[in-house]
């Protein structure tokens, strides 16, 4: 009886949170919003949000590591992003260079798989090359798979798995009848892995721009009006206790 209940988290009288260790979300995906207005309401340029976004990076992967999460996925530039002005998109690239080369050793140490889902051929050389090499060094490692979503989007993932399949079609390799979820599921950028379970968005937008589309059918969302430079571990937790205490039904009863 009351089974369920043990997957929830509980919260004090005194407001501290709880968490129940045995339902920790297994993949969470993160839309890291609002570096450019977090620079804004401080009056300093937009990149200064967006080094101050990859300090939040940090902080987020070690909790993430600690409470036993074991994939995250950040979406740090769209294949929309590429609207934005020239200078705003070469500091972004120069800041993911800059974190690969400053994270990497504390990242391998803890044993972190430093992944990457999206069109990564369109980057500038110098930072798919620190890309594939990190990933390369840190393929074997058995901790948390951490997912950098660079030049990423949904769509563009849809369309070349679509393309992939159409390929194996075309070779025999693949019967169109035989098309299924799983046939899908392993011909996007996240194969292998399981879908998130829960995605958080912070900077009070509430939608998906273009983020996981195939993989969150049945994601739960969490938002936040806090912009990602001030997101805080405890925030971090506030979305898993929600998480906790919602009920998944998969279109199912409860
Ligand atoms: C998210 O912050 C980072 C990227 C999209 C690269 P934004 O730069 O979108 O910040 P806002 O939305 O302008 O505040
Ligand atoms: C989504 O944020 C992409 C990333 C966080 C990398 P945007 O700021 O680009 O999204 P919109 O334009 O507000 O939908
Ligand atoms: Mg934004």
């Amino acid at each position: 009886m009351f089974n369920f209940l043990k997957k929830r988290s509980t919260i004090s009288d005194d407001g501290s949170i709880h968490l129940n260790y045995d339902n920790i979300p297994k993949h969470i995906a993160i839309i890291m919003d609002g570096n450019g207005r977090w620079a804004k309401q401080r009056n300093l340029p937009r990149t200064i949000g967006h080094k101050a976004g990859v300090e939040t990076i940090r902080r987020i992967i070690k909790e993430c590591d600690k409470l036993g999460v074991k994939y995250i996925t950040l979406y740090a530039f769209s294949t929309e992003n590429w609207k934005r002005p020239k200078d705003e998109v070469s500091a972004l690239m120069d800041l993911l260079v800059e974190y690969l080369k400053k994270e990497f050793d504390e990242l391998n140490k803890s044993n972190v798989v430093i992944n990457h889902i999206g069109d990564i051929s369109k980057l500038p050389e110098r930072c798919s090359k620190e890309l594939i090499s990190a990933y390369e060094r840190t393929k074997d490692n058995t901790g948390i798979v951490m997912n950098l979503a660079l030049n990423y989007g949904g769509r563009s993932e849809i369309i070349d798995g679509v393309k992939k399949i159409a390929q194996d079609i075309k070779d025999g390799k693949l019967k169109i009848e035989d098309i299924d979820e799983e046939v899908i599921s392993s011909h996007m950028y996240t194969k292998g892995m399981p879908d998130p379970d829960l995605i958080i968005r912070p900077s009070g937008e509430q939608r998906l721009s273009n983020f996981l589309l195939w993989q969150c059918a049945y994601s739960e969302f969490w938002y936040s009006n806090i912009n990602w430079p001030d997101f805080s571990e405890s925030d971090l937790h506030k979305a898993i206790y929600d998480y906790q205490n919602r009920d998944r039904r998969f279109g199912g009863i409860k």
